[in-house]
C-alpha cells in the first residue's frame, strides 16, 4: 500500500506506451498545493511537447480515463491532474495491512542487503564519557536500528580510544603521584586529575613530555610494566562505561579499540605504504602527501611510534578483510572531518576501491546555555549523572499525573532515558543541541514522553476491546484519513532515514503521528458500538504499533502505561 505507486501504476495503464516510465512518472508525483484539491497531483507539462496538446488538455483527458478501485475521482485543475483517493478503501487496505504485519510494518523487503559495520561511542580511556560520546552513542546506535529495518545486518563497533602516546603521560603522571586506591574507588576523575596533573608540571618540566615518551614506547613495544598499567586503566575505564551502555541499553558486537591493531596490523600498514611507495619522510616523522586540497597524513612519528590515523587505516583494512561491509559508517563529531578525509584518501591512493564506502556521519554540539559542554578542567557533566537526574525528574512528572501506577520505577527509567535520547535525535544530527533537562521531560511538544504518552493511551483504549479485529470495514471521514496518510509513509521515512543516516527523520515522524491521533482522540469517540468501532480500533493499534516500532528504532523503550 503506498498511494503514490497506487497513482502512478494507475497512470501507467492509461498513458501511451513508451510515452514514460513508472520510474519518471513516480518522480513527478507531488502533494496539491492546496489539500482541498486532492491526495495527489501530477503536473502534465512534460508530455506537451510529446502528445502536441496543451498540458491542460492533457489534464483533462487523464482524469476522465483513470480509473482504479482505489481512486474515487480524478480532477483536471489547470495544467494538473489531481486525484482524491477512496478514504474507506485505502484505509480498509492499510489497517489490515499493518495489523496483520505488526511490528514488521514498513521493513524493506528483500532482507540480506550485505553488511553495514557502524563505528560508533568509540570513548577514551581513562577520560569521562562525554557529551559528544553521547550524542554518537545515541546516534550509531539508532542507524544500527534503522540499518536492520532496512534489511542490512548491522555490525557496531566501539572503537575505543585506548592507544596513543597519551597513556605514556598518563603512566608517567601515576609512577609520580598515583595512588591505587583512588584509582580503583574513583577511576575516572582520579585519572582525569592525574593527566591534567601532568600537563601542568610538565609546563616547567620538560623531561616529564620525555619520560610520557619513553613510556608509549615501551606500551608499543610490549613492556610488562606499561601493559599492565595501560590494562588496569582500561579495565577499570570499561566498568564506568559499561554502566552508561546498560542505562541506554546500548550494547556492541566488537570492542574493538585502537589498541587491537597494535603489532602485526600497524606494521603491515607501515609497510604496504613503503612498497607503495607512498611514505615521505617530513621532518624525521613519515607522513603520506594529500595533494593539493589537504594537509599531509601523520603515519609515523620521529621515535617509530604510530598514530589515530595509522590506527583508523589499520581498522578499515581490518573491517572490510572482517565483514566485507558494503558501508562502513564512522558515527563521529564533525570536528574530525579533516581525520577522516585524510584517512579515506589514503586508502583510496592504496587502491582500496571501497574507500567509496565508508561514511563520515559528523554531528553537532551539545549546548549548555549556548555554550560547549566540556569535560576538560573540571568542568565535567557526568553522564550517569545526567541520566540519573533525568530518570528522577521523570519519576516525579510521572507521579503527579499518576499516583498510582505500578512498577512506576521501570517506566522512570524508560521515560527519563526515552527523553534524554529522543531530545538529542529529534534535530538534525548537524544542528547543535541545548541541553535542558526540563524541556526534555514535558509531555508536550516534541518530546519523548509525549510520544510515549500517546502509546499508552492507545493503549489504555485497546486495554478495553478485545484487540482481535472483526470486520475492518474501513473510515471514510477526513480526521481519520489524516492519520492513514502519515501511517502510509512510515515505510519510505524508514528509508529516508537510512539513506540521509537521519535518526531525525523517524523521531519527527512519530511527533506528527503522535499529535494526528491525539488530535483524532479529542475529536472522535472512539469506543462507541457502531459499524466502524472495529476499523477505530485497528487504527488505535496500528498507531500504537507505529509509533512504538518508531521509538525502537531510536534506541527508545515505551512503557504499557503511564
Ligand atoms: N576516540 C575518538 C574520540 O573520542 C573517537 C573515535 C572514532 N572512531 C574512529 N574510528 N576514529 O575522539
Amino acid at each position: 500500500m503506498n498511494l503514490k505507486a497506487v497513482f502512478s501504476s494507475a497512470l501507467m495503464s492509461i498513458l501511451e506506451e513508451k510515452t514514460m516510465t513508472v520510474d519518471e512518472v513516480e518522480k513527478l508525483i507531488e502533494s496539491p498545493k492546496y489539500e482541498n484539491h486532492g491526495d495527489l497531483a501530477f503536473p502534465c507539462f512534460i508530455l506537451a511537447k510529446q502528445l502536441r496538446k496543451t498540458p491542460q488538455q492533457i489534464a483533462i483527458e487523464l482524469a476522465e480515463k483513470l480509473n482504479d478501485s482505489l481512486v474515487e475521482k480524478a480532477e483536471a485543475v489547470g495544467p494538473y491532474m489531481n486525484v482524491f483517493f477512496n478514504k474507506k478503501e485505502v484505509s480498509k487496505h492499510l489497517l489490515q495491512k499493518i495489523c496483520h504485519e505488526q511490528d514488521n510494518y514498513g521493513a524493506r523487503l528483500a532482507s540480506n542487503r550485505g553488511k553495514v559495520v557502524i563505528d560508533f561511542s568509540s570513548p577514551n580511556i581513562a577520560k569521562p564519557f562525554s557529551m559528544g560520546h553521547l550524542r554518537s552513542t545515541v546516534i550509531g546506535h539508532s542507524l544500527a536500528k534503522i540499518a536492520e529495518k532496512n534489511g542490512y545486518t548491522a555490525i557496531k563497533i566501539n572503537h575505543l580510544g585506548d592507544w596513543g602516546t597519551q597513556f605514556g603521560k598518563l603512566i608517567t603522571a601515576y609512577k609520580h603521584w598515583g595512588n591505587e586506591l583512588e584509582v580503583k574507588e574513583n577511576t575516572i576523575p582520579t585519572l582525569l586529575k592525574l593527566y591534567i596533573q601532568f600537563h601542568a608540571e610538565a609546563e616547567n618540566n620538560p623531561s616529564l613530555e620525555e619520560e610520557g615518551r619513553t613510556w608509549f614506547q615501551r606500551l608499543e613495544g610490549g613492556d610488562t610494566e606499561a601493559l599492565s598499567l595501560w590494562n588496569w586503566f582500561k579495565n577499570e575505564s570499561l566498568k564506568e562505561f559499561e554502566k552508561v551502555y546498560k542505562m541506554l541499553g546500548v550494547s556492541f558486537d566488537a570492542v574493538q579499540g585502537e589498541s587491537f591493531y597494535n603489532g602485526a596490523p600497524m606494521e603491515e600498514i607501515v609497510k604496504e605504504l613503503e612498497d607503495r611507495l607512498l611514505l615521505k619522510e617530513s621532518d624525521g616523522a613519515r607522513v603520506v602527501k594529500m595533494g593539493e586540497e589537504l594537509p599531509p597524513c601523520l603515519i609515523q612519528k620521529t621515535d617509530g611510534t604510530t598514530l589515530y590515523a595509522t590506527r583508523d587505516l589499520a581498522a578499515a583494512i581490518y573491517r572490510k578483510n572482517q565483514y566485507n561491509f558494503v558501508k562502513c559508517l564512522y558515527v563521529v563529531g564533525g570536528e574530525q572531518q579533516l581525520h577522516f578525509q585524510q584517512v579515506f584518501h589514503v586508502l583510496s591512493k592504496m587502491g582500496h576501491d571501497w574507500e567509496k564506502d565508508l561514511v563520515h556521519v559528523p554531528f553537532g554540539l551539545i549546548l549548555k546555555d549556548g555554550k560547549k559542554m566540556s569535560t576538560r578542567k573540571g568542568k565535567i557533566v557526568l553522564l550517569e549523572e545526567v541520566l540519573d537526574g533525568a530518570i528522577k525528574k521523570a519519576k516525579e512528572n510521572i507521579m503527579k499525573k499518576n499516583p498510582n501506577l505500578q512498577g512506576v520505577d521501570e517506566v522512570a527509567r524508560e521515560v527519563g532515558v526515552g527523553a534524554v535520547i529522543f531530545h538529542d535525535l529529534k534535530n538534525e544530527r548537524m544542528g547543535n543541541v541545548e541541553f535542558n533537562l526540563d524541556q526534555m521531560l514535558t509531555f508536550e511538544g516534541e518530546t519523548g514522553p509525549y510520544v510515549q504518552y500517546t502509546i499508552a493511551r492507545g493503549n489504555t483504549i485497546l486495554e478495553k476491546e478485545a484487540s482481535s479485529f472483526g470486520e475492518i470495514s474501513g473510515l471514510g471521514d477526513e480526521v481519520s484519513w489524516q492519520i492513514m496518510k502519515l501511517l502510509e509513509q512510515f515505510p519510505r521515512e524508514v528509508v529516508r532515514a537510512y539513506e540521509t543516516y537521519e535518526p531525525s527523520v523517524i523521531a519527527k515522524y512519530t511527533v506528527r503521528l503522535a499529535q494526528a491521533f491525539n488530535s483524532y482522540y479529542g475529536k472522535v469517540r472512539i469506543l462507541s458500538d457502531d459499524s466502524e468501532q472495529e476499523s477505530r480500533l485497528a487504527l488505535t493499534y496500528a498507531v500504537t504499533t507505529v509509533l512504538k516500532e518508531g521509538l525502537r528504532l531510536l534506541g527508545i523503550q515505551s512503557p504499557e502505561k503511564m
